[in-house]
Formats: C-alpha cells, sequence, structure tokens
C-alpha cells in the first residue's frame, strides 16, 4: 500500500492486519511521520514491513514488485492540500498522476491484478441532488488537487478498458475524521490544519486561540456547510472489503466507484456542538466569512458500498470526536510545523 503511514493509511494497515492480511507499507513520509510505524508497532504487537521509497521512483517499485508476492495494491499516496495545489499544480500532476500510471504499467508486469484507489468526493464538487450517488456526474474540479483525483478516475477507466489486466476501485471518501481509539495513531496536520476537525481539537487544546467557522450563511438548517464525515476506522474497513471483493471477481479487467460515507449530511455547527458534548471541553469559535472554494453541501448515498461491498459505516459522530480529542490529547500540544 502506498502511502501506508500516512492518515487513512495508517488505520487500514491496522484492519488488514485484523482481516488477516500481510500489508506492506510504501511511503517516502514526505507528507507522513515515522511515528506512525511506532503507533502501529503499539497497536499490533509487530512490526510492519516498511519501504522508504517514493512511488514515482520506476527502479525502486520495479525492486519492490520483484521481490515482494503482492496480492493487490491500495494506492493511497498523493499529495492533498487544495490550498497548496493552486500554488503549486506541477507538483500535485506530477507525483499523484505519474505515482498512478507507473502503478498501472507495474502490476500486469508483476501479475498483480486488484488495485483500490484512494478517490475523493470532491469529484462531485456541488452535486444538484442529494445525497450523491455514484452516477452523480462528476463536476469539473474546483482545484488542481481534486483534478488529479478525477483524472486518475479517467485514468484507471482507460487503462482497464484497454483490457489491462487489472480489476480497480475507486473510493470516492466522504470527509474522514478521527482515529483509532487506541490513540496511538492519528491525523497528524503539517502546520495549520486546513480540515475542520483537526482544527477544533487544537483549538480545544489551546493550541489555536479560536476556530474561524467559515460562513454563516448558507442554506442549511443553521447556516453552516455541510457535510459527511466519517471515521477513519470505517473508512479503513471499507479497504479491506474493497480488496476481498476484487480477490474474489472472476474478472481480468474491470473499474467501478464507489463512495465511502455515512449517508448523514452534519452542519460544522452541529460538529462544533456534539464536540463540546462528548468532551465537556468549550469550544471558541466565530462565525466569519466563506472560504472560497468551499461547497455549500454534500453527503452521500451509500447503497452500492452496502450492496456491493457488503460494507456500511458502523461508527457515529459522537464517536468519531472523542476518538479525534482522545488523540490530540495524546499528542499533548506536539504539533508539526511545515
Ligand atoms: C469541512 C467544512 C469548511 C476548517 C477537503 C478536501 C477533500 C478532503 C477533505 C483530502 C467546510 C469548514 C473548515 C475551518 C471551517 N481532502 N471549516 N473552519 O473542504 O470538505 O474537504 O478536505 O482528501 O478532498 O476538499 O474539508 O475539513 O476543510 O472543511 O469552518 O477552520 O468545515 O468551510 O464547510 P472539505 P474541511
Amino acid at each position: 500500500m502506498t502511502g501506508g503511514a500516512g492518515f487513512i493509511g495508517s488505520h487500514t494497515v491496522v484492519s488488514l492486519i485484523e482481516a488477516g492480511f500481510e500489508p506492506i507499507i510504501v511511503d517516502d513520509f514526505s507528507n507522513s511521520q515515522r511515528t506512525a510505524l511506532d503507533g502501529l508497532r503499539t497497536i499490533l504487537g509487530r512490526e510492519i514491513t516498511c519501504h522508504t521509497v517514493n512511488c514515482t521512483d520506476a527502479a525502486a517499485m520495479h525492486e519492490i514488485f520483484a521481490n515482494e508476492r503482492l496480492s493487490g495494491v491500495i494506492h493511497f499516496a498523493a499529495f492533498k492540500a487544495v490550498g497548496e495545489s493552486v500554488a503549486k499544480p506541477l507538483k500535485y500532476y506530477r507525483n499523484n498522476l505519474d505515482s498512478l500510471v507507473l502503478l498501472l504499467e507495474l502490476m500486469p508486469q508483476y501479475g498483480v491484478k486488484n488495485l483500490v484507489f484512494s478517490s475523493s468526493c470532491t469529484v462531485y464538487g456541488q452535486p444538484k441532488q442529494l445525497p450523491v450517488t455514484e452516477a452523480t456526474p462528476r463536476q469539473p474540479a474546483e482545484s488542481p488537487y481534486g483534478n488529479t483525483k478525477a483524472i486518475s478516475e479517467d485514468i484507471i477507466r482507460d487503462a482497464v478498458r484497454s483490457e489491462l489486466p487489472v480489476r480497480a476501485l475507486a473510493l470516492r471518501y466522504f470527509n474522514p475524521i478521527g482515529a483509532h481509539p487506541s490513540a496511538q495513531i492519528g491525523e497528524l496536520p503539517l502546520g495549520v490544519p486546513a480540515n475542520l476537525v483537526p482544527f477544533i481539537t487544537q483549538t480545544a487544546a489551546g493550541i489555536r486561540p479560536s476556530l474561524m467557522v467559515y460562513g454563516g450563511d448558507y442554506d442549511t438548517p443553521d447556516g453552516t456547510c455541510i457535510r459527511d464525515y466519517i471515521h477513519v476506522m470505517d473508512l479503513a474497513e471499507a479497504h479491506v472489503q474493497a480488496l476481498r471483493k476484487l480477490a474474489e471477481s472472476r474478472e481480468t479487467s474491470s473499474y467501478d466507484v464507489i463512495n465511502i460515507g455515512t449517508g448523514r449530511g452534519e452542519t460544522v455547527l452541529s460538529l462544533i456542538k456534539t464536540f463540546e458534548q462528548e468532551t465537556g471541553v468549550p469550544l471558541n469559535y466565530t462565525i466569519g466569512p466563506r472560504r472560497p472554494g468551499d461547497i455549500e453541501k454534500v453527503y452521500a448515498d451509500v447503497t452500492k458500498a452496502t450492496q456491493t461491498l457488503g460494507w456500511t459505516a458502523r461508527r457515529s459522530l459522537a464517536e468519531s470526536l472523542q476518538d479525534a480529542w482522545r488523540w490530540q490529547e495524546k499528542l499533548n500540544h506536539k504539533v508539526l510545523e511545515l
């Protein structure tokens, strides 16, 4: 699994081991921390094979495919900061697309058939209809980051259409939040968090003076944006189900996309209130202007995930926020500066 030391990757390692898989991490730690490996060692009580490799490095990736007996690939590795992608688009196109094309070239050479790709609900933009299904047309991306996800889906689709012997599932993540209940691994944003939940927990921990709620005048019950926040462990378990689905497939080449969310929409203010109720920690926040590029509301129709993968999200928003807070407390004011 590329990017296996990252936020979603590291949690997926835990679920894979629990499901009897033997994951191998490929990560260059350009956007993740080696401390994730320490956390995994504590949770699992064993080492996980990790190759410190940039997954656009063809020679190094050939080596891994040649020396490891791989039954499938989960491709997490990608740069994912929406704002940075606007400032440095070529860095995003180079990294996010080259790594995928290289994997698609290598897999058939080594008889590796199954690919799970980390996509994003960002490809939907602002859907006209909610909840959003996989048949909802994609909208032009709002950022180069989002565009790399849409282009990646098309690269896989076209490669499979050319009968590349790969069976692929693109999982369109909604908003991953929370942490493993042990608080040994979790989200570790670089610098000032762009995402809501790490900003909430850093504000509650006193690292940030207050949270700015971006916009209170949207067409929603309380005027703040709606998103589908999914516990990262539910997301991790969806990857296990996706790999199992591909492993039992009889097809030579196949491609499909699946929404991975809870199916529930929550406003920013409802997250703040739930956080305060669950942790007893009052949150200092103000409602300010909208953030450019934000969409108003999106949440998933998860029928296909249930029918195709036999998977549904099990954890509540309250549990996600409790786990996020426990992780923040464990970090004990540790912040990664850019
Ligand atoms: C959620 C809501 C903000 C911070 C992005 C990417 C997506 C994925 C997840 C990578 C929005 C509001 C946020 C803050 C706020 N990234 N907010 N104050 O924008 O839905 O999705 O991150 O895979 O692809 O697009 O997530 O957490 O940034 O924002 O009010 O300090 O919280 O306006 O409504 P988003 P987010």
